[in-house]
């Protein structure tokens, strides 16, 4: 790896080589959810017990302060919709000179393994790994799913993120699983989790935050179960303590509790 790669690498994931990612990229496809409407209050708290932010570049430019110090994930793919009939129907959507200008530390892209438009996504990836090697970004594949959420099993996971390491991604954004170790042993690049839908307890988040990084994942980017939480500040900080401080998972939760009071 090369300074520029490795310096990009290191503002993302820190000195015990685990990383806290926001996700707030979602209106790409989904417009204003819940609690994204205005991105800036939803995400400024949250700023301090964050490694990174993955946005897109509309709610960068107009939503968040340049003077923020925190290293940013662009959102590279898009071309779609929740209302459009495939969510994998995608296509680059960002320059990298666009990248270099808003001085990004890596570039997220999605793809789409066994779905209609699989070989499109794919050969996205690829075009994208191709350009931003040649300026030294990170680019972090994200195995996506659309709206097959059961697809989410360790074989299927396991078959997108090595493909995904494979083609060159230097991170693997997937889910976490049943048998996830199967996941992580297959993929010889640093995997982070997303969490998906906010699920009603935020306790089965902190548990599958703490099952990923206890069977290898290097780290999270979460979003709805972060900031669609009553308590975002005691959420990310007891998933900080995992991924950072080896807290235990009664430790998490304990904490989340005291801070949520
Ligand atoms: C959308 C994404 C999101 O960033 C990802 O799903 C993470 O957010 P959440 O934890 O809310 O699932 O990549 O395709």
């Amino acid at each position: 790896m090369d300074w520029g790669m490795r310096n990009r690498m290191s503002r993302i994931f820190k000195e015990d080589g685990h990383t806290v990612m926001l996700a707030v990229d979602h209106g790409y496809f989904l417009g204003a959810l819940s609690r994204l409407e205005d991105p800036e209050k939803t995400v400024k708290p949250l700023i301090p017990y964050i490694d990174s932010l993955m946005l897109t570049r509309g709610v960068l430019r107009n939503c968040l302060d340049p003077k923020y110090n925190i290293p940013v994930v662009l959102r590279a793919s898009g071309g779609n919709s929740i209302l459009g009939s495939d969510l994998s129907r995608e296509a680059i959507t960002l320059s990298l000179s666009e990248v270099i200008r808003l001085n990004a530390s890596a570039v997220a892209l999605s793809i789409y393994v066994g779905s209609e438009y699989e070989h499109q996504t794919l050969i996205n990836l690829a075009n994208l790994i191709n350009e931003a090697e040649d300026y030294g970004i990170p680019v972090l594949a994200v195995t996506a799913v659309g709206k097959e959420l059961e697809k989410r099993d360790a074989r299927y996971l396991s078959l997108s993120s090595r493909i995904a390491a494979e083609l060159g991604a230097r991170i693997v954004k997937t889910y976490y699983c049943e048998d996830f170790q199967k996941v992580v042993e297959s993929c010889p690049v640093p995997l982070v989790i997303a969490g998906g839908p906010k699920m009603k307890d935020e306790l089965d988040c902190l548990e599958i935050a703490y099952n990923a990084i206890a069977r290898g994942a290097k780290g999270v980017d979460m979003g709805r179960n972060i900031w669609q939480s009553r308590w975002p500040i005691a959420m990310v900080s007891a998933i900080r303590s995992i991924v950072h401080e080896k807290a235990s998972l009664k430790k998490a939760k304990d904490l989340f509790n005291s801070l949520k009071k």
